[in-house]
């Protein structure tokens, strides 16, 4: 794959309207639930991301066709269930992909899944999920990096699934997804409640699963025999939402935002009005105002309904630009801070001890060559490009690419100065 960077003028404020894409963190759990459907799912809203394409090569493995057609809707069908191996070299390319176990085991009875390693934002254990496989009666082996699950039949459990930082989103996920097929009822204890997981419950409610309780902390989901394909559109992407709203806000611009959903999103207007960013809602747009200086903020990420972890790094680029000292730490990933060390490069102020950083606002940005550690840190470089006084090049943008359909292009239709480039490698250095 050849490598990319985008080339960003900074000091245009941004203006107009933009519509936000589909989420893509509930798209990909739902593409994994069409394999517990016996017949095809119509599926709209699903955005053109890497991550959704690679979901699509695994589902390909595992014997599903996978087709756009020309309205941008994806259609699912199941050609095999011959092969329930999910492969290293593709599940390493997107932990989500792990989140096609629990259908597998629940449909096929047997799952060959390769554990997905960490990433840039820190450890990403696995270990609830099978916690939860296991209390559904699962047998789970690991060998060579693979997740090995067989069952003849799951058989519902009560099962508590709360971490050391919270709940876990794919974790519920998995176990919910594996759930509908076991016989009998599950209750998951401390569930995630992100509306992701609503949306993807309100998928399987479609195709005939019977859940309670999405969207609490208790969901009690009743296993059926057989779930059919159906149609569904997934939920706009609350986090590509906010990260636009930032870069609005950043910027010093005014944007109107549409296709969101607002009640997705009260801890971020929560430290948008903290912030002094001007805000003006109805029932299904947002209009973003950048026009007073940002002020200082306290913010500590938490599970959902909570400031999202998604949206740390962006914040704190937006905070770069405002005044006084504002104070972030991470509480689920406490090593995604990767972003601070390329702000600094561009001439931010931030102080960091361990997982607790201070912005110290104020001070100009220069543009810089920067680098990109994972898809939010990547936005929230752009963010800062938009803002420093010279030409940012943003590198090794494929993570974004991951995560935000048509980044650059949503920009520039606000009037940012933006353009993709290649990212022209430095040749090796001779040996000495
Ligand atoms: C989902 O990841 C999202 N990804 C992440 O978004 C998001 O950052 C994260 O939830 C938290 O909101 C998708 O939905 C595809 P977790 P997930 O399991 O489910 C610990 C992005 O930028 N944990 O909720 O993998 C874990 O270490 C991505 O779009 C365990 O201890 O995250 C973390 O501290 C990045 N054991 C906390 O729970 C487990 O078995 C939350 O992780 C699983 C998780």
């Amino acid at each position: 794959m050849a490598l990319e960077k985008l080339v960003i003028e900074g000091g245009h404020p941004l203006r107009g309207e933009v519509t936000v894409s589909g989420s893509k963190n509930a798209a990909l759990p739902i593409l994994a639930a069409t394999l517990l459907a016996e017949t095809p799912c119509d599926l709209g809203g699903v955005p053109r991301l890497r991550d959704v394409d690679v979901l699509a090569r695994i589902l390909g493995v595992l014997g599903m066709q996978i087709e756009r057609d020309k309205t941008g809707r994806l259609h699912t069908k199941l050609l095999s269930e011959d092969c329930n191996t999910a492969p290293y070299e593709l599940v390493s390319m997107m932990r989500a992909s792990f989140c096609v176990l629990g259908p597998l085991l629940a449909k096929r009875g047997y799952a060959k899944v390769s554990l997905p390693g960490g990433c840039a934002i820190g450890d990403r254990p696995v270990d609830l999920h099978l916690k939860g496989f296991r209390a559904l009666g699962a047998e789970i082996e690991i060998e060579h990096g693979y997740v090995i699950a067989k069952a003849k039949r799951l058989r519902g459990a009560n099962i508590y699934l709360g971490g050391p930082n919270g709940s876990t989103v794919l974790g519920t996920a998995n176990v919910m997804m594996a759930a509908c097929l076991a016989d009998g009822t599950t209750v998951i204890e401390h569930a995630a409640v992100e509306p992701e997981i609503v949306d993807l419950a309100n998928f399987l409610i479609a195709m005939g699963a019977s859940i309670d309780g999405a969207g609490s902390h208790r969901m009690t989901i009743r296993g059926v025999r057989r779930l059919e394909g159906c149609a569904h559109d997934v939920i706009p992407d609350r986090i590509e939402a906010a990260t636009l709203m930032m870069a609005a806000a950043a910027t010093g611009g005014e944007v109107l935002f549409k296709n969101i959903d607002p009640t997705h999103l009260e801890a971020v207007f929560d430290k948008f009005r903290e912030a002094g960013v001007g805000l003006n809602r109805n029932c299904k747009t947002v209009a973003v105002s950048g026009a007073e200086p940002i002020r200082e903020v306290e913010l500590t990420t938490l599970p959902y309904p909570g400031f999202p972890t998604d949206l740390q790094a962006q914040m704190m680029a937006l905070t770069i630009m405002g005044r006084g000292a504002s104070v972030f730490t991470d509480s689920i990933f406490p090593d995604r801070l990767h972003h601070v060390s390329e702000f600094k490069r561009m001439g931010a102020k931030i102080l960091r001890v361990n997982n607790t950083c201070v912005v110290l606002g104020g001070t100009p940005l220069q543009a810089a060559p920067v680098m990109a550690s994972d898809l939010r840190a990547g936005a929230a470089l752009v963010i800062a490009g938009l803002c420093a006084q010279g030409e940012t090049h943003v590198r090794r943008i494929y993570h974004v690419d991951r995560g935000h359909e048509n980044f650059e292009g949503k920009l520039r239709s606000l009037g940012a100065v933006i353009r993709r480039e290649p990212d022209e490698v430095p040749e090796k250095p001779p040996a000495v």
